[in-house]
């Protein structure tokens, strides 16, 4: 019996978007948006059909994703983009990309985003989305005429580009493309109201590979000291839920949930992900934070609530003295005590920049039992956990 899950891709992508998002002079570039938005309405002129501007609009939340950070901000700069070869994070982008299962369609229009003559319609809507955005963000042109007369030079003996254009030119007819573009939470309520969700259909064993894959190109490249962390609390946990006897799906529900746990440490900036000491304060909330957007980013994918709540209540304890919520042990299911035990485990088992050292098995096991001792994590866990179940 295979069981299939639905979950919202569209808030999957927009939120990963979002995490991308390039902070300039104090506030969010908002580019990828911005360059969505100008291809939703292209594509409604030229009368896509319903997946194809799906796909374009998640494509272009997603184009520049290749890029690195400094690369990201001279791609915002018009004059300054024939400094960047182009070509390369496109092609990075399509290699993250193409490895994450249900994202292969927007690997392939990321891969040519920045090659004119593509036979990807898709592809060169986003070349020339792209380009306008990055002239408007330099120059105030928040009027048809000027706009037209910038772009059509540019563009009008390019044929590849003569229906894009023509649809263009209709787009910026009226002021409200101009107030939306410059206001980016009407944008966003545009998108609500007019871009219809992807919600997709897969079954646990493909949505695992989804989990792990976001994990491994997103949740823990966010930092280097988190590099394999996502895999191992899966790996950890799952370990632990064999040794106990569960059944084969809670195991796959536990393991998907270990990959996702930390989600939302990619709304947390580095510099409190690394920060070399102890945090206090708004920064030491700041950081508790991530398992709060760990459970609001998971929710917003409509997905299971099992693995909802197992993933984001990896810092709760029994006695509930833990966050975000404070529950107890009545609360927290077997698959929640299990997943809170790998990811301490995990954790000392890796070093850290706010310890010189990692723990050795038999170290971390003795942190763990005197937390049980304390009444915060369930003991028999503990016990479960395989001496070589980490190749470290
Ligand atoms: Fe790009
Ligand atoms: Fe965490
Ligand atoms: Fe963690």
């Amino acid at each position: 019996m295979v069981f299939y899950k639905k979950f919202n891709l569209s808030r999957l992508v927009e939120n990963l978007s979002k995490s991308l998002d390039l902070i300039l002079n104090g506030s969010p570039s908002n580019h990828a948006l911005r360059v969505s938005f100008i291809c939703i309405l292209i594509s409604y002129q030229m009368n896509f059909k319903l997946n194809e501007r799906i796909n374009l609009y998640l494509a272009g939340l997603l184009h520049d994703i290749g890029a690195v950070e400094r690369e990201t901000q001279l791609l915002l700069e018009y004059d300054k983009r024939d400094c960047v070869d182009l070509q390369r994070h496109a092609i990075v982008g399509y290699e993250i990309l193409k490895k994450i299962p249900l994202f292969e369609e927007i690997a392939l229009i990321v891969k040519d985003h920045h090659n004119p003559a593509s036979n990807n319609l898709l592809s060169r809507i986003i070349y020339f989305a792209d380009e306008v955005e990055v002239l408007l963000r330099r120059e105030n042109l928040f009027e048809p005429k000027t706009l037209k007369a910038k772009i059509y030079p540019l563009y009008k003996n390019r044929p590849m580009f003569s229906d894009i254009l023509d649809a263009f030119v209709e787009v910026i007819r009226n002021d409200a493309f101009f107030i939306m573009l410059s206001n980016v939470e009407e944008i966003k309520k545009y998108f609500v109201s007019h871009v219809e969700e992807k919600i997709v259909s897969v079954d646990a064993e493909l949505f695992n590979r989804l989990a792990k894959s976001i994990a491994e190109s997103f949740i823990d490249k966010k930092s280097k000291f988190t590099l394999t962390h996502s895999s191992d609390v899966a790996k950890t946990a799952l370990a632990i839920a064999r040794q106990v006897g569960l059944s084969n799906k809670d195991c796959k529900t536990i393991e998907t949930a270990g990959f996702l746990h930390d989600i939302g440490k990619l709304f947390v900036p580095k510099s409190i992900l690394e920060y070399p000491g102890k945090l206090s304060g708004n920064d030491w909330l700041r950081m508790k934070s991530h398992v709060y957007y760990t459970y609001s980013f998971l929710n917003q994918m409509e997905l299971d609530e099992d693995i909802i709540h197992i993933a984001s209540s990896h810092h709760e304890y029994l006695d509930g003295s833990g966050y975000p919520f404070g529950l107890n042990r009545n609360d927290l299911s077997t698959g929640a005590q299990i997943l809170t035990v790998a990811d301490i485990y995990s954790a000392l088992r890796q070093k850290r920049p706010y310890r010189s050292n990692s723990f050795s098995h038999q170290e971390a096991l003795e942190v763990l039992i005197g937390m049980a001792n304390k009444g915060k994590i369930n003991r028999d866990f503990i016990k479960a956990i395989p001496s070589d179940v980490l190749d470290i």
